[in-house]
């Protein structure tokens, strides 16, 4: 029997989810389209007022002159690194080791661009002033992802940014911000997303992560910045002839969210304090700085996953729909925060943690 499938079986039978806002199912795209006006003319390669006007309210909300709509993140941002390379004449660019155009892109960067890239900072921690003062090499671009995703969403301090920034100003290194989850961080920060993206040249924020649309991503920058992104979005066959399925689903999940991220970054550090009271689990980063953070088990990954699976059956509450192995004795799992979670009786999720902690003691018991 394949562990992993009845995982995610069962999960899908819960009554309630913890993580994320609901299904990806094709109700989130009748929902929105039910409530929107027919005779509104869609968009065609990238012209048209449904796609202007929202780009020029994306462009106001991140307090850059120009933004541009794109089909995915991933376009997005290899497009923004090679303009900073082609401006400067340097084929080099600096990020973290486990930041997604490292890990998740199969070397689109490197293949398609022939931009090297210059790994920054240790894999377990944040990209700080030092690793950037320390690197020797002459780069067009830093990018910073905040927050490190891989690593449980941690993020620097703001003064770091600022910082960072400052000295990056002073060397002539753009700074490219991947914002995949930048409403996700405001409330930390306590800043305006114009606030923190002031800090940087190029801004990718994405659709589809804690604002739920479907897909799609706004790059935001200069306007000199932005019109060449648009020839190489042509270049790279992301200028569809129609993206509207995804604006008007950003703009409606953009504008019936955004407003939510502090409730979210909340519930995520009420959650993972509970988690914190389990034996043999913990959170990272401990105290969360935005709405998501890993869970850590002292167990291996079949162990966490029988356990996971019970506790759906008997709560109704799924924790999880996945487990991965991170070493032989241990596993792990990612939690964001959406509407789900303020959705679960808090006594019916307290009960199923303390189930949780003592169905992990009894496993732990079993195996002494
Ligand atoms: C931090 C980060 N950057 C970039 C991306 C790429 O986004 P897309 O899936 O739209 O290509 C993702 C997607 O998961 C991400 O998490």
């Amino acid at each position: 029997m394949n562990d992993t499938k009845t995982l995610r079986e069962v999960f899908k039978k819960t009554t309630y989810q913890i993580a994320g806002h609901s299904k990806r199912d094709l109700h989130q795209l009748q929902q929105v389209l039910s409530r929107v006006d027919g005779n509104v003319e869609g968009d065609m390669y990238g012209t048209g007022e449904l796609i202007e006007n929202f780009q020029r309210k994306m462009a106001e909300y991140l307090g850059k002159e120009s933004a541009v709509f794109f089909p995915s993140g991933t376009m997005a941002q290899q497009i923004a690194l090679r303009i900073w390379c082609d401006e400067k004449g340097i084929k080099k660019v600096a990020y973290h080791p486990l930041c997604h155009l490292e890990i998740h892109e199969e070397d689109g960067l490197k293949e398609l661009h022939q931009i090297e890239a210059v790994l920054l900072a240790d894999k377990n921690s944040v990209i700080e002033l030092d690793d950037v003062l320390g690197m020797d090499d002459d780069i067009a671009c830093l990018l910073l992802e905040l927050p490190q995703r891989e690593i449980g969403g941690q993020l620097p301090a703001y003064e770091n940014l600022e910082a960072i920034s400052r000295y990056c100003r002073e060397k002539g290194i753009r700074l490219h911000l991947d914002g995949a989850r930048l409403l996700e961080i405001l409330p930390y920060y306590q800043k305006t997303a114009e606030e923190v993206c002031a800090l940087f040249d190029s801004v990718y924020v994405s659709f589809y992560k804690g604002i739920g649309g479907i897909a799609g991503a706004i790059l935001a920058g200069d306007e000199d910045f932005t019109k060449q992104s648009k020839v190489w979005k042509r270049r790279h066959g992301g200028d569809l002839i129609s993206l509207y399925p995804y604006i008007v689903t950003a703009e409606y999940h953009f504008e019936q969210r955004k407003h939510k991220f502090s409730q979210y970054y909340e519930h995520a550090k009420e959650l993972a304090a509970l988690y914190n009271q389990c034996q043999g689990i913990s959170t990272r980063p401990t105290v969360p700085v935005s709405n998501m953070f890993h869970v850590h088990a002292d167990l291996p990954k079949e162990e966490l996953e029988r356990i996971m699976v019970s506790l759906s059956e008997e709560t109704g509450i799924g924790f999880t729909h996945y487990v991965r192995q991170d070493d032989e004795s241990s596993s792990s799992y990612e939690v964001s925060i959406g509407d789900r979670y303020a959705m679960i009786p808090k006594e019916e999720l307290a009960l199923a943690f303390e189930k949780l902690h003592q169905k992990i003691g009894e496993q732990k018991s079993n195996a002494v």
